[in-house]
């Protein structure tokens, strides 16, 4: 949530940050800013709403600036207006900061400040003013201002990665971290820093990952890293894969159809690497002692975990407990050193489910994490992690990740418990297949048929029965999160407890039917459903059951286990149609953000 981005080389600066910062707009859209060291003075541009209208700004202006920082902002503290857009500066704008994370005690640190005026509501504000009273009747030496700038940092709650500008320094940036992503994007005679690589891309892949509670002088020529006891260090320099060519939109409308179409690739190269990965089974065979599985992980991701779950107590019959990471991290969960703690997230940053990984290590747990981020923050705490091979994810709503994720999943489940001699039925070359149906499937003509009956409604039903309910979650988040439409999934056999109230003869309810064994206790749901005047929408292969529907969507009939697989694909294509049907940018959601940071 937020991106910050930093220049300083040869090239012009302004271009350089407007470029970085498009590609950490995912991160965050709500307005966005630059500060540049220009002839020794600071100047500072900032602007509500997407970058586009930053550039705008900045179309006329001259500026011979070589160094600089930026920032795309997610809204936290403070409404979404400019005045609350970073960088934010000192009294005397002497110096520049953009801040990712969230100051927990920032309220009681601006008490302290007294009589300070402040021109944000921003917790950020307060850091350069604290950071300002520190600097006071010090000279403006690196030394000092590494030292002021450790000392706030100790006095901070929460996380943050900062960037900082002074306009005596032409070409240097200042930078510290906790708990936030930052990484400097090493070049020749220039260097970049940046809160994720796709900003940086396009100019190195070489990169230096800046480790909590370090400290970073960048110039054009040097960076160096401080410790927290403001020691210099040794640094590692990384390759990074990611090709540039990943994160541009190749000929599609919107990063969310690239990647939707892109699923078979994620779902093939996640499931080769994890059906094969000999230290997972080696790993697996040592854990026999255990006794509870846990799952933890927040919205899509967590949806991915409640398949494992059918699948881990279909097969392994172990209990798995599944919990929002939001929920997990509060409610003391009972686990031990027998137990196995799985926790799924795309980015590898989302701090719900990184605090609830520390919970469950510091309670003696063994802990695996799925991510399909290498070298984010959760690869660095679990015990063991599973890659998902989906490439980078661009637009904020999650589906090639989700279905890698998915597939990751059902070779974890295949590996777990194998000494108990479980026979499970599907295998890699069945993967395959659903990989090779996915490629030269297209849903365009079918899925647009129920973009026009759902289109104008306020709110969107799914049902489904055991894993198919699973799936109807996941559906109802994406097409609601996208869409703006109110949409919600129920277990089939719930509705006449209560839900069944809110169906009329205006209602669709858009139902999923992929599982053999709850096929009849659906249909008694589509009948209930059906006698209130509502109309069926039906995810199915059993061709038998298309007369129940008034539009049925037919699925291929595959292994039963991977059905979720196969469902994601309409499904996702359901969600980004209608986004472009009712004229809005699939890839950014009002109000999301891509990575969520903050808790
Ligand atoms: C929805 C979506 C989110 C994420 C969730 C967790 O489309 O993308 O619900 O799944 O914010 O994010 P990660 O997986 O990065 O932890």
């Amino acid at each position: 949530m937020c991106g910050i981005v930093g220049y300083t080389g040869f090239r012009l600066a302004v271009p350089v940050l407007l470029d970085a910062l498009a590609n950490l707009e995912y991160r965050g859209y709500d307005s966005a800013g630059i500060a540049v060291v220009e002839c020794g003075k600071l100047k500072i541009f900032k602007k509500t709403g997407k970058i586009n209208n930053l550039k705008e700004l900045l179309k006329n202006k001259i500026l011979s600036s070589s160094c600089g920082i930026g920032h795309t902002r997610w809204a936290t503290h403070g409404v979404p207006e400019e005045r609350n857009a970073h960088p934010h500066i000192n009294d005397d704008c002497s110096f520049a900061i953009v801040h990712n994370g969230i100051i927990e005690n920032y309220d009681l640190l601006k008490k302290k400040l007294n009589n300070q005026f402040f021109r944000s509501q921003t917790d950020t504000e307060v850091v350069a003013h604290l950071l300002n009273k520190q600097l006071l009747n010090k000279a403006l030496t690196e030394t000092n201002i590494l030292k002021s700038l450790k000392l706030v940092c100790d006095d901070l709650k929460g996380s943050f990665a900062f960037a900082i500008v002074f306009n005596k320094f032409k070409d240097k940036i200042f930078v510290a971290k906790r708990s936030s992503p930052l990484i400097i994007g090493v070049g020749k005679n220039e260097n970049f820093i940046a809160s994720d690589i796709p900003a940086i891309l396009k100019w190195t892949n070489k990169v230096i990952d800046l480790k909590d509670n370090e400290f970073g002088i960048i110039s054009a020529q040097k960076v160096e890293i401080f410790d927290c006891n403001l020691k210099i260090k040794k640094f590692k320099i990384r390759e990074e894969n990611i090709k540039a060519e990943q994160i541009i939109l190749n000929g599609f409308d919107c990063f969310m159809h690239k990647e939707i179409e892109q699923g078979a690739e994620a779902i093939q190269e996640t499931a080769n690497k994890v059906f094969n990965n000999t230290l997972l089974e080696q790993l697996v065979n040592k854990k026999q002692n255990i006794n509870k599985i846990h799952i933890c992980a927040c919205g899509t991701a967590l949806h991915a975990g409640l398949i494992a779950k059918f699948l881990i107590e279909k097969y392994c019959r172990k209990d798995v407990i599944i919990d929002f990471a939001s929920e997990f991290r509060y409610k003391n969960p009972i686990i031990n050193s027998n137990s196995l703690c799985l926790f799924i997230s795309q980015s590898g940053e989302t701090a719900d489910t990184i605090a609830g990984l520390e919970l469950a290590k510091s309670k003696g747990a063994f802990c695996i994490a799925i991510t399909n981020v290498l070298g984010s923050r959760i690869t660095q705490i679990a015990d063991f992690v599973i890659p998902t091979f989906a490439g980078p994810e661009i637009a904020v709503a999650s589906t090639k990740a989700y279905v890698a994720q998915i597939s990751a999943l059902l070779g974890f489940t295949k590996f777990l418990f194998k000494k108990e001699d479980i026979e499970i039925d599907y295998n890699l070359q069945d993967i395959y297949n659903i990989c090779d149906w996915w490629k030269n499937t297209n849903f365009d003509e079918v899925i647009l048929k129920v973009v026009k009956m759902i289109k104008d409604l306020d709110s969107v039903f799914f049902i489904g029965r055991s894993v198919d309910y699973y799936v109807a979650q996941e559906a109802a988040l994406k097409l609601k999160e996208i869409t703006y439409i109110h949409c919600e999934a129920f277990a089939g056999g719930e509705l006449k407890h209560g839900s069944l109230a809110l169906i009329n003869d205006k209602s669709v309810v858009i139902v999923i039917l992929t599982q053999s064994e709850i096929l009849e206790k659906t249909l008694n749901a589509i009948h209930e459903i059906k006698s209130r005047g509502a109309k069926i929408v039906m995810f199915s292969q059993f061709l038998q059951l298309k007369d129940f529907a008034d539009l049925f969507v037919r699925l291929p009939n595959k292994n039963q286990n991977l059905m979720p697989l196969v469902c994601a694909k309409p499904l996702q294509t359901l969600a980004y149609l209608t986004s472009k049907t009712k004229g809005f940018d699939p890839d950014k959601p009002r109000n999301l953000a891509k990575s969520v940071t903050v808790e």
